[in-house]
């Protein structure tokens, strides 16, 4: 009898310990898909958080509602070992202290407006100035440097919405923007940004993220010796203030011909102050389609960038100078990190020939934009 009731008791816990052990590994599995939350600071007397997006392998981005910024993007390498892909800091006190953007959500217009100056129809309205003479990347207080409200999307696996209200007059622009951006890790490794916007009056809108890739993940390591196709048969050259000049000129026999895919720094040297172009995507419409492709043959990684948008500004981190740290303490230099953002043409508020970025009262802004990241082993 003794002996019975001693392995029963053995039994009991056997089977006790082993529905911990069960419970345990659900648990992590439920923390390694999804989608978490952690408390980031606080900003403008408000709670900032940080949501970690982990899809089934195990891949995380990490997104603030401050600026609605990535502020990291874990991948693998052809050897399996994993680095950040972006520039980013672990804490908000490094955004507060305003890196050119980094990760971050731009708006209410991407890139520059001549002068902080334009019209509709016969009003004029007159923006902020905060690039020299120009408008830059929604003024001094863009969409980057306010805080989201956030929700998680029950219905996804790991996907982060975010909402900010746009107050009419906000650093000039006329009308109250609501805009909502939906961000999705997916299980094939794509970064889908899904962008709406509505408005009661007329307005410019041309939102775009503003991250910066290395896929080295190491800001040792200069992207000129990536590798990018871009899908764009013409450009918009610029004056001396990055402002187009109105005209769409053809890449063919210039450093900015990237159709076949070719070293960053082979023509670079030809472009005075180094890529700082908006490409006018060779695309005849409004699908989502693969429009670039940047690879790195240190790391294996490779990026597809997917949009619906009929430009894409490239940029080859020319004005980074050191003045800020990578992680690891490295100094974020020139030409360390760039950006593939997608857009619609810079100042083309005052460009009628460019396609318009005036959204109208009762229509949909709509707009996706995917970064799609793979290994070549
Ligand atoms: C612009 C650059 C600017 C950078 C950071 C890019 O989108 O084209 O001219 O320096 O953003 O602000």
């Amino acid at each position: 009898m003794k002996y019975i009731s001693g392995f029963s008791f053995a039994l009991a816990v056997t089977i006790f310990i082993t529905f911990c052990n069960n419970k345990k590994e659900s648990d992590t599995m439920e923390s390694r898909q999804g989608i978490t939350k952690t408390n980031w600071g606080n900003t403008d007397g408000k709670e900032v958080f940080l949501y970690t997006l982990t899809n089934a392998k195990g891949v995380q981005v990490k997104i603030s509602t401050y600026g609605g910024i990535v502020t990291s993007w874990i991948v693998p390498d052809k050897n399996n070992a994993t680095s950040n892909i972006v520039l980013g800091f672990d804490s908000l006190s490094g955004y507060l202290a305003k890196p050119p953007y980094f990760g971050a959500l731009v708006g209410r217009y991407g890139n520059r407006i001549a002068k902080g100056k334009f019209k509709i129809n016969t009003t004029q309205y007159t923006l902020v100035t905060n690039n020299g003479q120009n408008h830059l990347h929604g003024g001094n207080k863009g969409f980057d440097k306010v805080v989201w409200d956030a929700a998680i999307d029950n219905d996804a696996t790991a996907t982060l919405l975010l909402s900010y209200t746009s107050k009419d007059g906000e650093e000039g622009y006329p009308g109250n923007l609501k805009v909502n951006v939906r961000y999705t890790l997916t299980n094939d490794d794509e970064l889908k940004i899904e962008y709406n916007a509505t408005t009661d009056k007329a307005t410019p809108v041309n939102l775009t993220n503003h991250s910066y890739f290395n896929l080295t993940g190491d800001v040792a390591n200069s992207i000129l010796d990536h590798t990018l196709m871009i899908k764009a048969d013409n450009y918009t050259p610029v004056d001396t203030t990055l402002i187009p000049i109105g005209e769409i000129k053809t890449v063919k026999g210039t450093a900015f011909d990237f159709t076949t895919a070719k070293k960053i720094g082979r023509d670079i040297d030809n472009v005075p102050g180094g890529y700082d172009h908006n490409f006018v995507l060779s695309k005849t419409d409004t699908s989502l389609q693969q429009v670039a492709i940047l690879s790195d043959s240190i790391s294996g990684r490779l990026l597809e960038v997917f949009t619906m948008e009929p430009g894409l500004q490239f940029y080859t981190g020319n004005f980074l100078d050191g003045t800020f740290k990578a992680r690891d303490g490295k100094p974020i230099n020139q030409h360390t990190a760039l950006c593939l953002e997608t857009q619609h043409f810079p100042d083309s508020p005052n460009e009628p020939s460019f396609p318009t970025t005036i959204l109208q009262p009762g229509k949909q802004y709509h707009t996706i934009t995917v970064y799609k990241l793979s290994v070549n082993k």
